[in-house]
């Protein structure tokens, strides 16, 4: 047992007001049967303080954990951002916690599923946030269609178990997911650990130079381990043998003193190519090819302290993208702009309204915020100024003029930006993934995953839908999955996403 040395405990057990419990063993009754009494304040704060242990878990990506660490930025990007985060030399102290998306807090870590690759950065300027996935894709490219795609994999309203004819049924009506659902079906939809995962910042996002120059960039965390997956025996029998192989594997890993570490790099975009860039630069299902933007290295990033105590620096950790800094901003992608109001509600449901005042969330800068009161407020301005502008001497934003944050974009942009790309068709990368990416073991892997999963009670009319969606990806392939499916001969019994 650890206890940090400013947290070590009084010589004895107190009260949640300080004043030493009477105790932690025996209650006080009225004689040794008697009923016990309600003086044992001790018993009843006890008793009342349990029943609100929990808050509510996360609605997706419940199940994870997490680390602290260190960004060093070692490139030189300061033509593209003035984030001081990224200023060369720069050294900032951030939080990670890596999730899966589905499965709820007690599901096995080692599950097929997308994970989460969420970091706090507590920089100079503030917090930015960027809070990714291990794919640099998505199954969505509108914000309205996210709530329906969580539910679709989560659990069916009558039995309460997850169901892989809900699944397809979803992914079949929303062609724009065979990018990432290849993905998920492939190779990588099973890492070893999260050691050995890449993430990604998966949309795109701006970047804004000293001079007010805009970029568009795209976030990519190489794992300095290597990737390393599981197959689908492996992963399952994990599944059975330790529900939190993943959260182990991290914690045990920096315990060790085997800190990992993941290096960035940035796709970087003149502001005007996305006009015309042969792919849609603000659709989260698509990525930019290399050849068209190589990646640029920017710095290491390395976790080295576990977290002392799981639930107030980990399950209240509140990540959102919403939290940018100076030099980065937004781009009009749907889903970051959806996802930019969503984060942040969530967590004043989940934690509280005051949420942004817990230590871990807390910035390592001076805060001079016009949020006021509310359930546990801790922090306060005493009896500074309430309303801005003011006399008072109170600073306020904007006070001297608009801030350039850089959010806001060319609106033409955003209103033309699905109408005008030349390759903006949903099967095109994800072909090139089975074709180009995959070699035919791993091409083999993915057909008996798919009809495996299909095997599992996937019914008409969703069924032909299946068939057609991976013919439109690859002709073959598809008639393969078909053929598998209709021999009844995948090679594994059929199981859902979450199981292997
Ligand atoms: C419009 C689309 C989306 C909405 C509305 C949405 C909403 C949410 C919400 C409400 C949470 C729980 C937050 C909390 O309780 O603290 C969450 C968690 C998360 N989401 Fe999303 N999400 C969206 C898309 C995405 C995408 C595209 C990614 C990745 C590229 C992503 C990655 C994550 C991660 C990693 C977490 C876990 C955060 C943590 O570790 O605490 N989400 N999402």
């Amino acid at each position: 047992m650890s206890i940090p040395a400013d947290k070590q405990p009084a010589a004895c057990a107190t009260t949640g007001a300080g004043a030493p419990a009477a105790s932690d063993r025996p209650t006080l009754p009225i004689g040794p049967d008697g009923p016990i009494l309600l003086p044992d304040v001790h018993v009843l704060e006890q008793m009342a303080h349990f029943n609100r242990e929990k808050v509510p878990e996360r609605q997706p990506h419940a199940k994870g954990a997490g680390a602290f660490g260190m960004f060093e930025t070692t490139g030189d990007v300061s033509k593209y951002t003035r984030a001081a985060m990224f200023q060369p030399g720069a050294s900032t102290e951030m939080l990670a916690r890596f999730s899966t998306v589905a499965g709820e807090q007690g599901s096995p870590d080692t599950w097929r599923d997308v994970r989460g690759f969420s970091l706090k950065f507590y920089t100079a300027e503030g917090n930015y946030d960027l809070v990714g996935n291990n794919t640099p894709i998505f199954f969505v490219r509108d914000p309205m269609k996210f709530p329906h795609f969580i539910r679709s994999q989560k659990r069916l309203p009558d039995s309460g178990l997850r169901d892989n004819h809900m699944q397809w049924d979803f992914w079949t009506s929303n062609p724009e997911s065979a990018h990432q659902v290849t993905y998920l079906m492939g190779v990588r939809g099973l890492p070893r650990t999260w050691r050995h995962m890449n993430g990604y910042g998966s949309h795109t996002y701006m970047w804004i130079s000293a001079n007010g120059e805009k970029f568009w960039v795209k976030y990519h965390f190489h794992t300095e381990q290597g990737m390393q997956f599981f197959s689908n025996a492996e992963a399952s029998e994990m599944a059975g043998h330790d529900a939190d192989f993943h959260r182990r594997d991290l914690f045990n890993a920096i315990e060790r003193g085997e800190h990992p570490s993941w290096i960035l790099s940035v796709q970087v975009m003149p502001y005007a190519d996305a006009k015309d860039y042969r792919f849609n630069p603000f659709d989260l299902t698509k990525v930019w090819p290399h050849g068209d933007y190589p990646l640029i290295r920017v710095g290491r990033m390395t976790l080295n302290r576990n977290p002392e105590n799981f639930f107030a620096q980990i399950e209240q950790a509140a990540f959102s993208p919403g939290n940018t800094v100076p030099g980065i901003g937004l781009s009009p992608d749907k889903m970051l702009l959806g996802r930019a109001f969503a984060y942040a509600d969530a967590q004043r449901n989940r934690i509280g309204t005051n949420f942004h005042q817990l230590p871990v969330n807390q910035p390592k800068v001076p805060v001079n915020t016009y949020l006021f009161d509310g359930q546990m407020a801790y922090h306060h301005s005493g009896n500074a100024p309430v309303h801005a502008p003011n006399s008072g001497g109170r600073p306020w934003a904007d006070q001297s003029g608009p801030v350039a944050d850089g959010w806001e974009t060319d609106g033409g942009m955003v209103r033309s930006a699905y109408t005008l790309h030349a390759q903006d068709d949903d099967f095109g990368q994800p072909g090139t993934m089975v074709r180009e990416v995959f070699d035919d073991a791993q091409r083999q892997a993915l057909i008996d995953q798919v009809a495996g999963s299909l095997l599992g009670g996937v019914r008409s009319p969703v069924l032909e839908r299946a068939f057609e969606y991976w013919k439109n990806i690859d002709p073959d392939v598809g008639q393969r999955i078909e053929n598998e499916v209709r021999a009844g001969s995948a090679a594994e019994p059929a199981e859902g996403m979450g199981e292997g």
